[in-house]
């Protein structure tokens, strides 16, 4: 236990959280599925959904960690019982199917960034798409970079908490938003940009349908870091001063901004030069490189594409560091052992997924039900287990943990102002499990 840490300073407390809610899911997913489930109206309920499922589960999940103040299993066990530790092993488990695929679209990234840098992939429309799918499909090389981009993120984690992932969260964090302000200016300043902008925010109402509820879902639990444990290790690093509710608000306004200004940065661009951007998770693979080549004057081109890759990656990093960190914790303190050792069974764990999601898009036959093994890992995770984390987790702050406990959690012990206890409360008892239960009622056909 001596080895547990805790992040110093405020800043790095956001930081560090929206580090992890920042990443790939706000510039490759939410692009595609925003592209992919009819814009605005997919934009829409995503907004509600971050707004009355999203950030109350946030705050109830920071309230099972920073309450145990110990790895996620140990933590759900001291507030539920036996049986309640299982939700924070299942969010272990989930991180680590996460971190699995996720790193190898990471490692794609890096690809991506090192051809940017050495030139840039030129060519037409059928060149790129088959550069992808070629690289993509390549027995060995995305299969380094994914174990690369887990190697890396594990060399940060066992620094500690301050140390390594408050530091690198500092620095990376503006850095990113630096960047993705530079792209949006430029994508928006491109002429017919206009159209990309409306496809964002003028919503058609006919386009919603269960699909894009679930998406929209599962989407925003997954940008939060939602439902995988994730924000509960967080929230152990916590001090009691730390306002849980301002933080969930602060944390989940940063992640929802930075994914607008990443439709911002791929629409205007995409149909500026007649790009459907419906083409699903190669949207920024095969979609963007053209777009990059056809909006932009060669030398503008190469720096857009430069630092577009360089952005995901980063983005990328601060996310993959948060999910090893759920693992490591648990790792290390449930078997007694070391941080480090901790960190290499999970970083052991992490790279066997990611190999078998590399190789199952296209360099071995690895699929069920139709999906490659990356997408069945996408589709559970974000669909299904990350929802039913979050559902168990208000049930167990919404009816089962002594109403005290929460309450002084809320309001830090009756130092801050609790003004929005009550509704949270509700909405933590009712509205999400309803919600939840509903989309996937409706999802099998029985609602
Ligand atoms: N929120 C991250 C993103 O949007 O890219 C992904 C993520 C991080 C999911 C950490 C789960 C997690 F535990």
């Amino acid at each position: 236990m001596s080895e547990r840490g805790s992040f110093g300073t405020k800043i790095g407390v956001i930081l560090a959280t929206a580090g992890s809610a920042v990443g790939l899911g706000n510039i490759w997913r939410f692009p595609y599925l925003t592209g992919q489930d009819g814009g605005a109206a997919f934009l829409l309920v995503y907004l509600v959904s971050i707004l009355i499922l999203g950030i109350p589960g946030m705050v109830a999940e920071f309230i099972v960690g920073r309450h145990g103040a110990s790895n996620a299993a140990r933590a759900y066990y001291q507030l539920g019982g036996r049986w309640w530790s299982l939700i924070g092993y299942m969010g272990a488990v989930t991180s680590m199917i996460i971190l699995g695929f996720y790193a190898v679209v990471a490692g794609w990234c890096l690809q991506y960034l090192v051809v940017s840098l050495l030139g840039g992939i030129h060519g037409d429309p059928a060149y790129v798409a088959a550069y992808f799918k070629n690289f993509s499909s390549d027995p060995v090389k995305p299969l380094l970079w994914t174990v690369a981009f887990i190697v890396l993120t594990h060399l940060v984690v066992i620094r500690g908490v301050r140390k390594g992932i408050e530091k690198f969260s500092n620095m990376l964090m503006p850095t990113l938003f630096i960047l993705l302000l530079i792209i949006v200016v430029a994508s928006c300043l491109l002429p017919g940009a206009g159209k990309g902008i409306a496809f964002l925010f003028k919503p058609d109402f006919s386009k919603i349908d269960s699909n894009v509820l679930l998406d929209a879902l599962g989407q925003s639990f997954f940008s939060l870091s939602l439902g995988t444990a994730c924000l509960c290790t967080y929230a152990s690093y916590f001090s009691r001063q730390t306002n849980l509710s301002q933080s969930a608000l602060q944390i989940a306004g940063i992640d929802t901004f930075i994914a607008v200004l990443a439709g911002l940065m791929i629409f205007p661009a995409a149909f500026s030069v007649g790009v459907r951007p419906d083409s699903g998770p190669s949207l920024i693979f095969i979609t963007l490189p053209n777009v990059f080549q056809q909006a932009f004057s060669p030398a503008l081109g190469y720096i857009i594409s430069v630092l577009f890759y360089a952005l995901l990656a980063l983005a990328a990093l601060t996310s993959t560091i948060s999910m090893h960190e759920i693992g490591t914790a648990m790792f290390y303190e449930e078997l007694h052992i070391s941080r480090k050792k901790g960190a290499i069974m999970e970083t052991l764990v992490c790279v066997t997924i990611g190999v078998l999601c590399s190789l199952s898009c296209g360099a071995a036959d690895i699929s069920l039900f139709g999906k490659t093994f990356l997408e069945c890992c996408d589709y559970l995770t974000s669909n299904i287990l990350l929802p039913l984390g979050s559902f168990f987790t208000c049930i167990l702050i919404g009816w089962v943990v002594p109403k005290r406990i929460v309450r002084d959690e809320f309001t830090n012990w009756g130092t801050v102002r609790g003004r929005f206890y009550a509704v949270w409360l509700f909405i933590i008892r009712f509205v999400s499990p309803v919600c939840i239960l509903a989309v996937f009622l409706h999802q099998l056909g029985i609602l």
